[in-house]
């Protein structure tokens, strides 16, 4: 069997935007999104943050889904490649003297981080399942829903926050030991309508609240004052959280397509279709919360504030479980995307069969996962300066690693690849634009992306710093 076949294909030309979706909009749409945008002020980060969605995730996007068709590997048999050459595509045999550095490292690197994210988003994961029973059945027996109690007992008790995080890691397991066709595609196909209209039906509700006026303020209206040194670190390592980039997930999906997709029309797609669905989260969730003032500013600003608001509407319950059933859908979408990369690397490099790529991969996950399940009970004293190990492990992954993998992928993208593979493989012959967008992108891959990755790292630190200072320590 050949490697392509053993890999598989995407099975239609939707079951890449299925995918590609599916995995893009998860939990840092729904529920890290708003907490971060609360953090940093509201719409002076939601600007900044669509800008680089636009300006330096889009560009990244491309990049490495080109990687992923032209090498038809994931990240790390891929960033191997682009170290030993094959003569069509890889820069190494190319007659130009190109870079000399190696960027084997890079692809190990993200598929390392594939895996801890996974593991982290698992346990978040199991959150929404229990959040999402103890609602349902909170209703049943007592007909309402204890926000407090639930994140009480959540937090208080590490095993069960395992044993949910291995319930979902189960499901998503499931779905990936199917194959590429059989597996994710169908899955995304089936739950993503069920997805849109619920969100749809979420969203009109929330608009017709007394508090949208304010809530479309505090999104919409920019205030630069409120923005931090670390809101442009945060702002990027966002975006290229919720557009799955950074870790070889759009290696491992352009390693899929097929040979006529145009990548820059994906692209565009891709990452306009789930900006636009974080607008909408932001849509959904700010009216709601408007009306109070959470207790909570951060991971668990979803869970404790917004479901007591849900069932204090008319009809709360069937909405507060439409939104549960929602941001579940989301979670496992983007679980099953996050895995299926970390198991497209293990079939890459070993001759096993997919299921048990799956078992072992999932295996590696749930281990990983048992830190930051136990992050509120047995670990939580843990803290530093005041942020318990659930938030410096978000920090780390989201803002360190991420933004770090990113820019390592950019750089081995744009300094290996051969320069007419990646101009076949932007410039459509019938569109002169597209010319000139590839002059553009060359510049963002090489220059722009990282000056302003390295930019928004160096503010970070002076954040750091200052805050050191100030605090007196
Ligand atoms: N994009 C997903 C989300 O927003 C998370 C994710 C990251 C999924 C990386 C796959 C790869 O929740």
């Amino acid at each position: 069997m050949s490697a392509g076949r053993k890999r598989g294909l995407w099975g239609t030309r939707f079951g890449f935007y299925l995918a590609a979706i599916g995995s893009a909009f998860g939990l840092g749409n729904l529920w890290r999104f708003p907490y971060v945008t609360v953090e940093n002020g509201g719409g002076a980060f939601v600007l900044l943050y669509v800008l680089f969605a636009i300006c330096i995730g889009l560009p990244l996007l491309i990049g490495e889904l080109m990687l992923g068709k032209l090498s038809r590997k994931s990240v790390v048999q891929a960033s191997l490649s682009l170290d030993e050459g094959d003569g069509k595509s890889f820069a190494s045999l190319a007659p130009l003297p190109r870079s000399k550095t190696s960027w084997a490292w890079i692809g190990r690197f993200s598929a390392f981080a594939c895996l801890l994210i996974l593991a982290y988003y698992a346990v978040i994961s199991g959150w929404v399942l229990h959040f999402l029973m103890q609602f349902f059945f909170g209703h049943l027996m007592s007909g309402s829903y204890d926000a407090e109690n639930s994140l009480r007992v959540l937090r208080e008790n590490g095993w069960l926050q395992i044993l949910l995080a291995s319930v979902h890691l189960l499901l998503s397991l499931i779905v990936v030991a199917k194959g590429v066709q059989e597996g994710m595609e169908k899955w995304v196909s089936n739950a993503m309508p069920v997805f849109v209209v619920l969100l749809i039906v979420l969203v009109t509700k929330s608009l017709s609240l007394q508090t949208a006026p304010d809530a479309l303020r505090f999104l919409f209206y920019p205030d630069f004052t409120k923005l931090t040194p670390f809101s442009m670190l945060h702002a990027l390592g966002h975006v290229f959280f919720t557009l799955s980039i950074g870790i070889g997930t759009m290696v491992t999906f352009g390693s899929y397509l097929n040979e006529q997709t145009h990548l820059p029309s994906a692209g565009f797609r891709v990452t306009s279709i789930d900006t636009l669905i974080s607008l909408f989260a932001g849509l959904l969730i700010f009216p709601l919360l408007a009306g109070a003032t959470p207790k909570n500013v951060g991971p668990e600003l979803l869970f404790q504030t917004l479901p007591g608001l849900l069932q204090s509407l008319d009809n709360g319950f069937l909405f507060g479980m439409a939104f549960f059933i929602c941001l579940y859908l989301a979670a496992l979408g983007a679980s099953i995307g996050l895995l299926e990369s970390v198991v497209a690397n293990v079939l890459d490099m070993t001759g096993l069969s997919r299921a048990k790529a799956t078992w072992l991969t999932g295996g590696a996950a749930f281990l990983f996962a048992i830190i930051p399940a136990l992050s509120t009970s047995s670990f939580r004293r843990v803290k530093i300066h005041g942020y318990g190990l659930l938030d410096i492990l978000d920090t780390v992954l989201i803002n360190g690693i991420l933004p770090l993998a990113a820019l390592g992928l950019a750089l081995a993208v744009a300094s290996k690849l051969k320069p007419a593979s990646m101009e076949a493989e932007f410039v459509n012959d019938d569109s002169i634009a597209t010319r000139k967008m590839y002059k553009h992108w060359c510049f963002v891959m090489r220059w722009a992306a990282p000056t302003t990755i390295m930019l928004a790292f160096l503010l970070a630190g002076w954040g750091i710093v200052r805050t050191f200072l100030f605090s007196g320590i």
